[in-house]
């Protein structure tokens, strides 16, 4: 499963995923640019095995509205990438009272993989991948976890984004 495979290196990940013969989950915000993406890989690989799946990360429902289907119809996953990221100069809250940038590229990502780990673990050799370009200067990250369900209080504060890019992977138990 990929997050923001709409485009990017998230659409080239599905491809490559794709031309291995995986079954490739993309997760994408906007259905028109999800049922676009579908239609690239399956220009270049027909036999391809894709599916869509919508989700907005700023979003904590949609975040468990799209786990809740998820596992409706998965018993496993051996490939969560989380790639997806929204770069935002300006300062914006989201509806759930988080920065927009950090719920997006920090906390749904968190939140997606604590409530996939199960699936996770359903496999042998499961591999989490997450992409970053870089973290904040005075990063400080509140969160209350209790499961379940997963409950994160909005005291997530980021100064402004550092302008020297560095590559910090971040890890889930
Ligand atoms: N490109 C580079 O040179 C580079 C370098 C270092 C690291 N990276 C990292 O690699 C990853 C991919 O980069 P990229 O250049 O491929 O980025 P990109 O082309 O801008 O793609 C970002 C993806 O994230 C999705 N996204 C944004 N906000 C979302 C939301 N709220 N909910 C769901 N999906 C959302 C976008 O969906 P929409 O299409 O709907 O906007 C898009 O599919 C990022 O994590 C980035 O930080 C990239």
């Amino acid at each position: 499963m990929i997050t923001g495979a709409s485009s990017g290196l998230g659409l080239a990940t599905a491809r490559q995923f794709a031309k291995l013969g995986l079954n490739v989950t993309l997760l994408c915000r906007d259905p028109v640019k999800g049922e676009n993406a579908v239609t690239q890989v399956r220009q270049d690989i027909p036999n391809a095995s894709l599916e869509l799946m919508i989700c907005d990360l700023a979003s904590t429902e949609s975040v468990r509205s799209f786990v809740r289907k998820f596992r409706e119809s998965h018993s496993q996953l051996d490939i969560l990438f989380n790639n997806a990221t929204v770069i935002k100069q300006r300062h914006s809250v989201t509806q759930d009272g988080f920065e927009t940038w950090s719920q997006t590229n920090y906390l749904a990502p968190f939140m997606i993989t604590t409530s996939l780990l199960d699936l996770l673990r359903n496999t042998s050799s499961a591999r989490i991948i997450n992409i970053a370009v870089c973290l904040p200067t005075n990063f400080v990250l509140t969160l209350k976890i209790s499961n379940p369900p997963i409950t994160i209080v909005p005291s997530l504060h980021s100064s402004e984004r550092s302008s020297a890019f560095s590559y910090s992977p971040l890890r889930f138990q």
